[in-house]
């Protein structure tokens, strides 16, 4: 019956304790391959990072973010006393930019850094603003001419060989430049810059989870770890170097010296061994520019969770024999890939939550939550009004909330066994620990996560839903010590903290 789909439907995106447990442990296992060697897709990419901010850092510096849902281009300037201000301004990323020539793309940014740094009128970086805007051949060699640095926040995986050098492994969300892969981001950029005679450096080159992470940092004063669940999913964390066996044998790597790891995790378990697939998660990733990657990231971030959503709603309008939802109506917007945008689930599911619509005390009855539901179905999925019930309504407030469900679900997975890599959780399997014995690093004390991105910060509930499976995972005395913070303009931040590190170490000219 009609009946029984749907709840094969929800079954198949359901995913159990013990699974969740499973998960956790692959991952795991996934983490240590990638710290013990190269080449692996879930790449534990050592970021050079190996001071973490404590808040009295200061200073002014340009930052650079591209990779989320916009390219911004930052005044950052950071206080000293855990505070900080920032001017931006953003600018879209057409599709053509994101898969055309690379150095297109390049000069645009460059043209972005100009157009901010012409149209905000004087920036107060730490080197004057004039120099800036100086052509390159009027400046004799004997001149001793400062740099404005700039740290670039460069959201896709990327292999660090020092602070401002590394190179693009592969590119992620939906971007496909050619002539990039292999080539080192910061030269990229800085070629941009010169061609334009621009006075600026990159100085410093961050993925955005290390700025979360170091923003939080800066302004909570201690975090272990920095996630993004946004357009994509990624984590960076605090690692002892000891452990990331596949830098070798030198004096910086011994036990108790740390350096930020950035876990790449939307790259975990590309074999799907572990990840609970369905029909409608292997459609959305058979038709993806990187089909067999980033498998991870495809369950969980904004990027795919409407696409999923819209092969199961197609799955279900094209049920045998007979329709399921909207009486077998479908529309223009229903039938194109990407026609459902994550945006739809999150207003669904406020509407369904009485978010933003009732009075707190008054949350709206069923009924007037499933007209609202029916309301963004008809407006965001362009279907003729008579042909969406206030059961189909239900339906397709049950299918997002299960993927939503799902996607924090699996995200705890990640966050869980971070703090187990960490020292700072034991695993719980059915209320049972595992068994380990080693004590636990900071018993008792705060454990600092910084997050940012669309999802955590706009989906509703997102975050509970992930704490309330952490603590299937971790137990709950861990995760009420897990203190998860907005890093809002994180990236800005963190690419300011990092330019600061390089401006330190003199690598700007004076
Ligand atoms: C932004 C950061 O706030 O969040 C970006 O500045 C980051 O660096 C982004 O990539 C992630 O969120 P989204 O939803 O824009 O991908
Ligand atoms: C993708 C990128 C990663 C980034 C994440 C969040 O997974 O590969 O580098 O951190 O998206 O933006």
């Amino acid at each position: 019956t009609g009946e029984d789909v749907l709840s094969s439907v929800f079954q198949q995106l359901d995913v159990d304790d013990d699974r969740l447990f499973n998960i956790t442990m692959t991952f795991l296992h996934e983490m240590w391959d990638g710290l013990n060697n190269y080449g692996h897709d879930m790449a534990m990419i050592p970021t050079f990072v190996r001071s973490i901010p404590d808040g009295s850092e200061k200073g002014t510096f340009l930052a650079l973010d591209l990779g989320g849902t916009n390219l911004r281009v930052c005044e950052v300037n950071l206080h000293g006393d855990k505070t900080f201000s920032l001017r931006q301004q953003k600018y879209k990323v057409s599709d053509a930019l994101k898969t055309g020539e690379a150095t297109t793309l390049f000069d645009y940014l460059a043209d972005s850094v100009d157009a901010f740094l012409t149209d905000s009128g004087s920036p107060n970086c730490a080197l004057p603003p004039s120099l800036a805007r100086r052509n390159l051949a009027e400046v004799s060699d004997e001149e001793d001419v400062p740099y404005i640095p700039l740290g670039l926040t460069f959201s896709f995986p990327v292999e660090q060989t020092a602070l401002d050098s590394g190179k693009l492994l592969t590119w992620t969300k939906g971007f496909a430049a050619k002539n990039a892969i292999g080539n080192d981001v910061v030269k990229l950029l800085q070629d941009a810059f010169d061609r334009k005679n621009m006075h600026v450096r990159c100085v410093a080159l961050v993925n955005d989870t290390v700025g979360a992470l170091l923003s939080r940092a800066y302004t909570s004063g201690g975090c272990i770890l920095g996630a993004i669940f946004g357009t994509g999913t990624n984590g960076a964390y605090v690692e002892d170097m000891a452990s990331i066996s596949k830098l070798g044998r030198s004096a910086a790597v011994k036990e108790g010296n740390l350096m930020v790891v950035n876990t790449e995790w939307g790259g975990f378990n590309n074999s799907r061994s572990a990840l609970p697939s369905t029909p409608y998660d292997n459609k959305v990733d058979r038709e993806s520019i990187n089909p067999g990657k980033q498998a991870f990231e495809k369950f969980i971030s904004g990027m795919y969770l409407g696409e999923i959503t819209r092969n199961v709603i197609v799955s279900l309008i094209d049920a045998a024999p007979k329709p399921l939802l909207f009486s077998g109506h479908s529309s223009k917007q229903l039938n194109k890939q990407w026609g459902v945008d994550t945006a739809v689930l999150s207003e669904v599911e406020e509407a369904w939550e009485g978010i933003g619509r009732f009075a707190p005390e008054d949350t709206g009855s069923t009924a007037e939550k499933l007209e609202h539901i029916r309301d963004v179905i008809i407006k965001r999925m362009e279907l003729p009004p008579d042909s969406v019930s206030l059961n189909d309504a239900d339906v397709v407030r049950k299918i997002c909330t299960h993927i939503a469900w799902r996607a924090a679900r699996l995200s705890s997975c990640a966050v869980a066994a971070v703090l187990f890599q960490t020292g700072r959780a034991r695993l719980t399997r059915g209320g049972e620990e595992t068994k380990n014995t080693a004590p636990l690093v900071d018993e008792g004390k705060r454990i600092g996560v910084g997050v940012d991105g669309s999802l955590v910060e706009h989906y509703p509930y997102f975050e509970k839903k992930l704490r309330a499976s952490l603590r299937v995972l971790v137990g709950e005395d861990v995760e009420r010590r897990v203190d998860i913070g907005l890093a809002k303009d994180g990236s800005g931040v963190g690419a300011a903290l990092c330019a600061l590190v390089a401006y330190r170490q003199n690598m700007v000219k004076q």
